[in-house]
């Protein structure tokens, strides 16, 4: 039985892929900030799939501290995982910030993800052969390496922070996966396409209605990475940017600028210590 550590399963293509690997008969645990939520999507996933192999750990990933206690619970319990999916993510229309100063989806879309991993990499490695995936979308937005709390000027949209924020997963991930190279792990990143759900809701109204008029259901995007996360297909896959239908995604030349992953990798590393 394979053990998968899925986040943001309380959202719309976090649960759809949790319902896919508990179908699959997988050993799931669900890291989330909310524990309701995250009560009543176990509850789904068991009573659907019955599956009862599902815990929830409770970690707010824009704070360092709580990623750090969950990952301390998590190596308390178990030896090793198969696979780490990181999904993950908020957008916000007005600036916020989290208790350390730190822009607010800078630290849960990329500096949660970029901790929490690096804090997984040893049960992985016990894992093995075992793969990360984290989930992202063809951003072309470039880092604002002078500014990244966005305390000068703060810009929202695909454009502006979530932007560079997805264009951060994929640079972290391109990089990681130079570091794994042969220990028996994968890292890849991936696009679900557009996908109904409330990430958008903080946008204007009227943007927040078209995406949805063009979005559709999770089940596809769902499949595609439980496939990436479990199925022998993928495994000597490694530092690719996959699609919600199997093709590969050509990301900017900036994304597979090396000197630009090892920037942000340091960044990360001096941001979440
Ligand atoms: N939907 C799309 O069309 C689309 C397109 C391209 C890429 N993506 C990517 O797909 C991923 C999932 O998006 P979605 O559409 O499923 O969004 P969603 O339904 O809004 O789900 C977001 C998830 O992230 C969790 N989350 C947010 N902030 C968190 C924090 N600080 N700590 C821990 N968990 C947190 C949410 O938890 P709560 O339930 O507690 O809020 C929720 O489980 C994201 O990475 C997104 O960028 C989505």
């Amino acid at each position: 039985m394979k053990t998968v550590l899925i986040t943001g399963a309380t959202g719309a293509i976090g649960k759809a892929t949790a319902m896919e690997l508990a179908k699959q008969n997988c050993n799931l645990i669900l890291l989330g900030r909310n524990t309701e939520k995250l009560r009543v999507v176990k509850a789904d996933i068991s009573q659907a799939t019955h599956n009862h192999n599902i815990e929830f750990i409770h970690a707010d990933l824009s704070e360092p501290k709580h990623v750090r206690e969950a990952c301390d619970e998590i190596k308390k319990k178990y030896s090793s995982l198969n696979a780490l999916i990181n999904i993950a993510a908020v957008f916000n229309s007005k600036r916020e910030e989290t208790t350390e100063g730190r822009e607010f989806m800078v630290a849960t879309n990329h500096l949660g993800p970029f901790l929490l991993t690096n804090e997984l990499i040893d049960l992985l490695k016990a894992g093995k052969p075992a793969r990360i995936v984290t989930v992202s979308a063809p951003s072309t937005t470039k880092v604002n390496f002078d500014d990244i709390d966005s305390k000068q000027r703060f810009s929202p949209g695909f454009m502006g922070v979530f932007g560079a924020t997805k264009m951060m997963n994929i640079l972290f991930t391109y990089a990681l996966a130079d570091r794994l190279r042969d220990t028996g792990i994968t890292a890849n990143v991936f696009h679900p396409g557009l996908v109904k759900s409330d990430l958008t809701s903080d946008m204007p109204l009227i943007l927040n209605l078209l995406i949805g008029m063009m979005s559709g259901k999770p089940d596809k995007a769902a499949k595609m990475l439980a496939s990436l996360a479990l199925d022998e297909k993928w495994q000597n896959s490694n530092g690719a940017f996959i699609k919600f239908d199997g093709k590969d995604v050509k990301s900017s030349a900036y994304s597979h600028d090396k000197e630009v992953q090892e920037k942000l990798w340091k960044l990360s590393e001096e941001l979440t210590k």
